[in-house]
């Protein structure tokens, strides 16, 4: 039997609110209603996430998910072992059992067959068929479905069905605007304010190109790695090109771009 202890957040994360998010949520889990957090990577949906099941003191346990995961991945399987076949749950039915918040993380990933097992779990039915090993797993009455997804990735192809998304509510998550992530980045590396506002108006200059060369701005969690390293005493011009510049793109132009915005404030 798995505990759910092991799942359970001691600490409080750091998460700064940005609006409503926490009531918001809040009120979604009293109804157990299954939540999509939207936004673009780095903005900060794991964090909060992380924040909400330690408030409400729930297990959670988040699952990665990609192209090759299958339904088996998220339900179960067999395994054999030296005394024969033994079933093994899969994340998804864990959190059923205990009662977690089950976090599926860029469920877009996955393939269509591997998203509809979540279907019969976020409707009034709250089960979970385990097919192969003839078990209607009811979900423990604290149990929560929260999916991830960012917007504007995926194409036509590679989208939720509307009869997966009409089964959330969503909360919009976007970079903080100036004064917020300018707090996050202090507290999350240390630097001075003086150091976070620079950076913060340099992944604003870039997040102004994204669609124009660029496709997807600079996350909030870059701009934290180029605190990390500039507080770790690394020459803020270099920290902002090794965090903000290279992992963004592989165009020589548009390097040279990012690495004048930078230049102008280091
Ligand atoms: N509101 C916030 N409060 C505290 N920290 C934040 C906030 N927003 C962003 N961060 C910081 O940004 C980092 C990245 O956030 P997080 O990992 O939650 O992104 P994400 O939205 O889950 O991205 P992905 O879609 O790539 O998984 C965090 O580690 C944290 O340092
Ligand atoms: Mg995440």
């Amino acid at each position: 039997m798995t505990s759910a202890d092991q799942y359970l957040i001691k600490e409080q994360p750091y998460y700064r609110p940005v609006g409503n998010e926490i009531e918001l949520f809040e009120a979604a889990y009293a109804a157990r209603m299954p939540v999509m957090l939207k936004g673009p990577t780095g903005c900060g949906k794991t964090r909060f996430i992380e924040f909400m099941a330690w408030k409400l003191k729930r297990p959670l346990i988040t699952v990665a998910c990609n192209e090759d995961m299958t339904a088996s991945d998220l339900v179960g399987r067999f395994l054999l072992d030296v005394t024969g076949t033994r079933w093994q749950d899969g994340p998804l039915t864990t959190a059923a059992r205990i009662g977690a918040i089950c976090y599926l993380d860029e469920v877009v990933e996955a393939r269509q067959d591997t998203t509809v097992v979540i279907h019969p779990l976020t409707d009034h039915r709250r089960t979970l068929p385990l097919d192969k090993k003839g078990e209607l797993v009811h979900a423990h009455p604290d149990f929560q479905l929260v999916i991830s997804y960012n917007p504007g990735y995926q194409n036509l192809l590679k989208d939720l069905k509307q009869s997966t998304k009409q089964r959330f509510g969503a909360l919009d998550f976007n970079y903080p605007n100036t004064e917020v992530e300018t707090e996050v980045i202090i507290h999350e590396t240390g630097v001075d304010a003086k150091v976070a506002e620079k950076l913060v108006q340099i992944a604003h200059r870039a997040r102004n190109l994204k669609g124009h060369g660029l496709d997807e701005g600079i996350s909030t969690r870059l701009l934290v790695y180029a605190g990390q390293l500039i507080a770790k005493g690394v020459e803020p011009r270099a920290a902002c090109q090794m965090t903000l510049v290279r992992p963004l793109t592989d165009d020589p132009d548009m390097r040279d771009t990012l690495d004048a915005a930078v230049a102008t404030f280091f």
